[in-house]
């Protein structure tokens, strides 16, 4: 059971909220997989509301809407009234007057989520708000390690990249923690947030070093988007510390391999990591569907 209305980030969940979520996760992967269409959300309209780019948690809520019978709205800032001035709470009214039953909405404001949340009738899940959460991304990966290990309670999770500007870090670390996972962060100084040690984890600056002992090694995107002053020399330094490879990985050749993408090859990972056998990283946009069908499904019929 989820006590809320919205889903607007991990730090607000308790473990056994994530916990369900995940478990409801695994039957509804079944469905996709099986190619079963559902019908738990008939007669429900889910909008997705994007004021940023995305591919995989764009399209990823719209096939789970659909596989379980929702109809389904797409609006993105760029070809939306949104360019004649609209406001954000007055596009989530609309999308209430058209009877919205959920709305996904990514903004690169953190807060944007919460805020429509307050305003609107319709259940609120944040796609992505500026560097604070990006939940649904967080519960897939969550689901794709309990698939390869059967528990998330005692792995070594480490994360390498722009830690400063992830909502995919904070989302990870908040429900990892919550789930009893060592986490270990790796980034240069720069990409590192300045309350890093309240996030709960270890930090690192050496990856071959933090890799010892990993059950999951996941690379994170340079968001050089958000990045108002350059925060490292150039591409190809920042890759030849802190991109996944082969070298790099010695001390855990088993370790899963995960990216929430997109990926930029060569920079974050080399493509022989991100093709290589240990990689899930398409088996975790796979499992974006099965997690966003439970978190709808949960959000709409308990
Ligand atoms: N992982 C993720 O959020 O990807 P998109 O930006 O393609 O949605």
């Amino acid at each position: 059971m989820l006590r809320k209305k919205d889903l607007l980030g991990l730090k607000d969940l308790t473990k056994e909220e994530i916990e369900d979520i995940i478990i409801r996760a695994e039957s509804m992967k079944e469905a996709f997989v099986g190619g079963e269409m559902l019908n738990s959300l008939k007669g429900k309209c889910v909008a997705t509301l994007f004021y940023e780019n995305s591919t995989r948690t764009k399209n990823s809520f719209e096939t789970a809407a659909r596989f379980l019978g929702a109809r389904t709205m797409s609006i993105a800032a760029s070809n939306s009234s949104i360019q004649k001035g609209e406001s954000l709470v007055d596009t989530g009214r609309t999308l209430d007057a058209l009877m919205t039953d959920i709305i996904v909405i990514r903004h690169s404001m953190a807060g944007a989520p919460a805020l429509l949340a307050q305003k609107v009738k319709a259940s609120i899940i944040n796609g992505g708000d500026g560097m604070n959460e990006h939940p649904t991304q967080s519960l897939l990966d969550l689901l794709t390690m309990k698939e390869k290990f059967g528990a998330i309670k005692g792995l070594k999770v480490v994360m390498v990249g722009d830690i400063k500007h992830s909502r995919v870090a904070r989302s990870n670390l908040w429900a990892l923690g919550k789930l009893g996972a060592e986490t270990t962060v790796v980034a240069p100084q720069t990409l590192l947030p300045s309350n890093v040690e309240e996030l709960g984890c270890e930090v690192s600056y050496d990856l071959e070093e933090a890799v010892v002992g990993a059950n999951v090694v996941m690379g994170l995107r340079i968001q050089l988007e958000r990045q108002k002053v350059g925060l490292f020399p150039t591409i190809s330094e920042y890759g030849k510390e802190f991109a996944i490879t082969e070298e790099k990985l010695a001390a855990c050749p088993d370790a899963l391999i995960m990216h929430p993408g997109p990926v930029n090859r060569g920079v974050e990972i080399t493509s022989e990591i991100r093709d290589g056998e240990n990689s899930v990283i398409n088996e975790q946009v796979t499992n974006g569907v099965a997690v966003r069908m439970a978190v709808m499904d949960m959000l709409i019929n308990g």
